[in-house]
C-alpha cells in the first residue's frame, strides 16, 4: 500500500476492518476508567468517535442512553452489527454520522428538546483525529455545548513526550487469537513543528500481510490548559494513566477530566 504524503487522516474504511482484531491484540485497560465515571444518576452520555463501539458495548450494563458519534461509516456499519451481537443491552445505544466539530443533536433529532449530556466523552485518543489545534478545539467546543452544568467532559492525549519515532519496522505484539497467527509491527515518524505523529502498522495473518496508517495532532499539556480555559472549561483532574495515578512527564497518557466553569 502506498500511503500520500499529504494523508492528514486516518483512513477509517481500512482500519474499519480490522479495529476490534487490534485492540484484541494489543488490549487497553480504559473500560473501568470511563464505568468508573458512571454512577446510578448517569442516564445521557455522548461519545464523540464511538468507532466499533468498543467503549459503549462494555458500559451499557446500566440502563443509559448513549449516543456514539462518528464520521466514518464504515466504523459505525462494524459498531451497528456488534451492537446486534450483544442484546439485549440494558441501554440504548444511537448512532449519529456526523463530524464532532460540528455536531448539533437537535438538528439531528429534529427537535427542540436539547437534552445535554451527564457525560461528554473522547475515548482512545479520538479528539487528536478531529485534527489540527483549532480543529480540537471546535471537538471541545461542541462536546461543552452537549454538557450539563455538573456533566464531566473527558479525553484523554498522547503524551509526546513519550513518542519514540522508529525508521525501521518493529514486532510489537504475536499471537494467536481463535486459532489464527497475528503479528503486528509499527514504525512510526513525529514532526514535532507542525505536531503531527504518523504510525505505520503491518497487521501478518496467517500468510497475509496488511498495512495501516494513522495520524494524529497532538498537544501539549500546556496547549489544553491554555485552550480549556479559553472555552470556558475548568480542568478538574489530570491522570497519567487509567488507573487514576496522576500526571507526570513520564506518564503513558494525558487524560482530562474538565467541567463547566460556573458562569458559561
Ligand atoms: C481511535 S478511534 C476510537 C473509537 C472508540 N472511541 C474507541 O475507544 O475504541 C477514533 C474514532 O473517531 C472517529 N473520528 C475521527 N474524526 C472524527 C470527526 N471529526 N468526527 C467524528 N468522528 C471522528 C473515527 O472514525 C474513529 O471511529
Amino acid at each position: 500500500m502506498i500511503y500520500k504524503m499529504s494523508q492528514t487522516k486516518t483512513n477509517y474504511k481500512e482500519w474499519s476492518k480490522w479495529y476490534d482484531i487490534i485492540y484484541n491484540l494489543i488490549p487497553t485497560n480504559d473500560l473501568d476508567f470511563y464505568k468508573s465515571f458512571m454512577t446510578p444518576k448517569t442516564k445521557q452520555i455522548l461519545e464523540m468517535g464511538i468507532g466499533t463501539g468498543r467503549v459503549s458495548l462494555s458500559c451499557l450494563q446500566n440502563k443509559v442512553n448513549w449516543i456514539g458519534v462518528d464520521d466514518s461509516q464504515d466504523m459505525l456499519n462494524v459498531c451497528e452489527s456488534n451492537i446486534k451481537t450483544k442484546q439485549p443491552l440494558k441501554g440504548i445505544i444511537t448512532l449519529i454520522k456526523d463530524d464532532m466539530k460540528k455536531l448539533d443533536i437537535r438538528e439531528k433529532n429534529n427537535t427542540m428538546n436539547n437534552k445535554l449530556h451527564d457525560l461528554v466523552i473522547y475515548p482512545s485518543y479520538s479528539l487528536m483525529n478531529a485534527g489540527t489545534e483549532n480543529n480540537q478545539t471546535k471537538a471541545l467546543c461542541i462536546g461543552s455545548k452537549h454538557l450539563k452544568k455538573d456533566g464531566l467532559l473527558i479525553f484523554d492525549l498522547h503524551n509526546p513526550n513519550l513518542y519514540k519515532p522508529a525508521e525501521k519496522y518493529s514486532s510489537v505484539v504475536k499471537k494467536i487469537l481463535n486459532k489464527q497467527s497475528y503479528e503486528i509491527f509499527s514504525k512510526s515518524e513525529v514532526d514535532y513543528k507542525k505536531r503531527i505523529h504518523k504510525n505505520y502498522l503491518k497487521l501478518k495473518v496467517n500468510d497475509l500481510s496488511v498495512e495501516l496508517f494513522s495520524i494524529e495532532n497532538f498537544l501539549y499539556i500546556e496547549d489544553v490548559i491554555r485552550i480549556t480555559d479559553e472555552i470556558g472549561l475548568e480542568i478538574i483532574d489530570i491522570f497519567g494513566d487509567y488507573h487514576k495515578s496522576q500526571y507526570d512527564e513520564n506518564s503513558n497518557e494525558i487524560i482530562f477530566i474538565c467541567k463547566k466553569r460556573k458562569f458559561y
